[in-house]
């Protein structure tokens, strides 16, 4: 847990509330938090998600670790204290877009069971759905994709700490959502999230036809 710095500051609430915001968007927020390996597809699978959402006339904004990166987080690096300060940042964005009303599409590959947890807990502190996507893929597999050629610098030893190769990734134990990318296709992948975002009343059923459905 971070540590409150600053002293004599208090919560000031509006007169607007979350439910307000809610109904003027017709949907709930919430956090998508995709996780996994360099290369394992969470970026890939936030933008497909994102573009089923606005067809379906929902809101979704992605929060993406090299975007993010190169912005609000350019102070941190990759050791396990800055993953951890990225990580706790991230989810605290998050929870505000949750609490505007949109849905939080998160891409990190946030690989400390801890950090992802704490963020749990501050999404279950603040009554918003947190949703941990697994987005699982052999580490041999993310390596010969290598989208950015980078598991080839670190095999090189041009990259120094790199997630699955000298440095950890912890698998979530008990993730809402597990995608096995190395054998589904994006769109199974995207159905499945959906229907999820349904089943827990985010977004309505009416506004989609899932696949199994239409057929
Ligand atoms: S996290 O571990 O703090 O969650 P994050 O998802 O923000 O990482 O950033 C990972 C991205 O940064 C990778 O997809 C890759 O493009 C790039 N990257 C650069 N150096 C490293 C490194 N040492 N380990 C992992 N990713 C790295």
């Amino acid at each position: 847990m971070a540590e409150q710095k600053a002293t004599n500051v208090t919560w000031h609430d509006g007169d607007v509330t979350r439910t307000d915001r809610y109904e003027i968007l017709r949907q709930k927020g919430a956090t998508v938090w995709f996780t996994g390996l360099s290369g394992s597809g969470k970026s890939t699978i936030a933008v497909a998600l994102e573009n089923a959402l606005y067809n379906l006339g929902k809101l979704s904004y992605r929060l993406d670790g090299d975007n993010v990166r190169l912005g609000i987080n350019k102070n941190l690096g990759f050791s396990e204290e800055d993953r951890k300060e990225n990580i706790r940042r991230i989810g605290e964005i998050a929870k505000l877009f949750g609490d505007a009303g949109t849905i939080a599409l998160s891409s990190f590959i946030s690989p400390y069971k801890a950090d992802r947890d704490e963020v749990r807990a501050l999404h279950d502190a603040a009554n918003l759905k947190f949703v941990e996507v697994h987005v699982d893929c052999a580490l041999d597999v993310a390596e010969r994709r290598d989208p950015k050629g980078l598991y080839k610098k670190a095999r090189a030893g041009e990259i120094k700490n790199f997630t699955g190769i000298d440095d950890p990734y912890e698998a979530p134990v008990e993730p809402e959502i597990q995608l096995h990318t190395d054998e589904m296709t994006l769109e199974e992948e995207v159905d499945i999230i959906i229907n999820f975002l349904i089943d827990n009343k985010i977004i309505k059923k009416e506004y989609y036809t899932r696949a199994s459905d239409a057929a």
